[in-house]
């Protein structure tokens, strides 16, 4: 069968314009997913782009980063900093934000430009994860992006994997697009919807023995199978990746946790509120799944303190959620 696109297929610009979005918000995310062409371009080519490999610094958590993570937060950077349409960028690869040299911008837009960046140098799955809000009146510091999730305008993730996807959320439910050989962000999957029940999770599970008692329950519960009191044998899957991860539960449902654990009392979890948690949160509500940061409290009514504040991560299928809650009796 071949996949030949038709003049009928709808693409990103025609969805939007759809959409009753506030004045300037398709053309933004039209300019951020055409940097992430011009990521896929360099993912894509790899060694032969000067891709793989660390970068020699680090990022302001600390960890290493790679070459890819720079060069896929400098396309974004320049590129949305050029539009008018921009007050600021805050990203997880810079220390604070940086406000556009202009003025009139009327959106932030927050990103993990290249999350899972452990996988490039094995040619695995990698993802871009955004979020937009509305810029405040007045200059942009970083306390201009510390805003409740709810007030996310749009967010979404790509994923550069087999196919390369966007998918998107503007606060009407959820849409993926597969970028074709030509270029272009067509309409594949017009309505995405997490399935309520599961038998899949995600965590690594090589820091079991750091998790508190809930999730150990839970998960010791999946791992019984048939035998043990769920009654059902599970699956596990850990890209590393989560917009991977997050794409598989989008796809087929699932749950996907990187809870609170002792390693860092002091750190809640790993992943990043502003860059990770917010986006992928409304992207999964807006599929009918739940995201919360215990099983109960919504990740999206978490009120951000700090631009690079972390946050324990469940999301997934409803009603898997639920029962995490449960077990974790919270
Ligand atoms: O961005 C952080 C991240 O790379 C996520 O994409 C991924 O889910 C997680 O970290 C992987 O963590 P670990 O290295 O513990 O498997
Ligand atoms: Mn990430």
């Amino acid at each position: 069968m071949t996949a030949k696109m038709t003049d009928t297929r709808i693409d990103l610009a025609t969805h939007l314009d759809g959409a009753a979005l506030p004045q300037g918000l398709s053309e933004l995310l039209a300019l951020v997913a055409s940097a992430c062409v011009d990521i896929r371009k360099v993912v894509s080519g790899g060694a032969l782009a000067g891709a793989l490999g660390a970068s020699g610094s680090v990022n302001v958590q600390d960890e290493e980063q790679k070459k890819l993570d720079v060069i896929s937060n400098d396309i974004l950077t320049d590129q949305l900093l050029a539009s008018p349409l921009v007050a600021g960028v805050a990203s997880e690869e810079m220390d604070n934000c940086q406000p556009a040299p202009h003025s009139g911008g009327k959106f932030l837009v927050l990103f993990d430009p290249l999350d899972g960046s452990s996988n490039i140098d094995i040619n695995a799955p990698v993802g871009t994860i955004f979020s937009v809000l509305a810029a405040p009146e007045g200059d942009i510091t970083d306390a201009s992006f510390l805003q409740d999730g709810r007030k996310q305008l749009a967010a979404g993730y790509v994923l550069y994997g087999g196919q390369t996807m966007l998918v998107l959320t503007t606060g009407n439910g959820v849409a993926g697009f597969t970028l074709s050989l030509d270029g272009q962000w067509l309409l594949t999957h017009p309505d995405i919807k997490i399935s309520a029940d599961t038998k899949e999770f995600a965590i690594n599970m090589s820091n079991q023995r750091h998790w508190a008692q809930g999730v150990q329950t839970y998960v010791a519960g999946c791992l019984q199978g048939v035998e043990g009191g769920r009654g059902k044998n599970f699956n596990m899957r850990w890209v590393a990746a989560m917009v991977a991860d997050v794409h598989r539960i989008m796809m087929r449902g699932g749950v996907f946790l990187y809870p609170w654990d002792k390693r860092e009392p002091n750190k809640p979890g790993k992943l990043r509120l502003m860059y990770e948690g917010n986006p992928m949160s409304f992207l999964v509500e807006q599929a009918g799944g739940k995201s919360t940061t215990d099983g109960r409290a919504a990740i999206l009514d978490v009120t951000p303190t700090e631009l690079h504040q972390r946050v324990p991560v469940i999301l997934g299928s409803a009603n898997e959620i639920d029962i995490i809650a449960d077990t974790c009796g919270v």
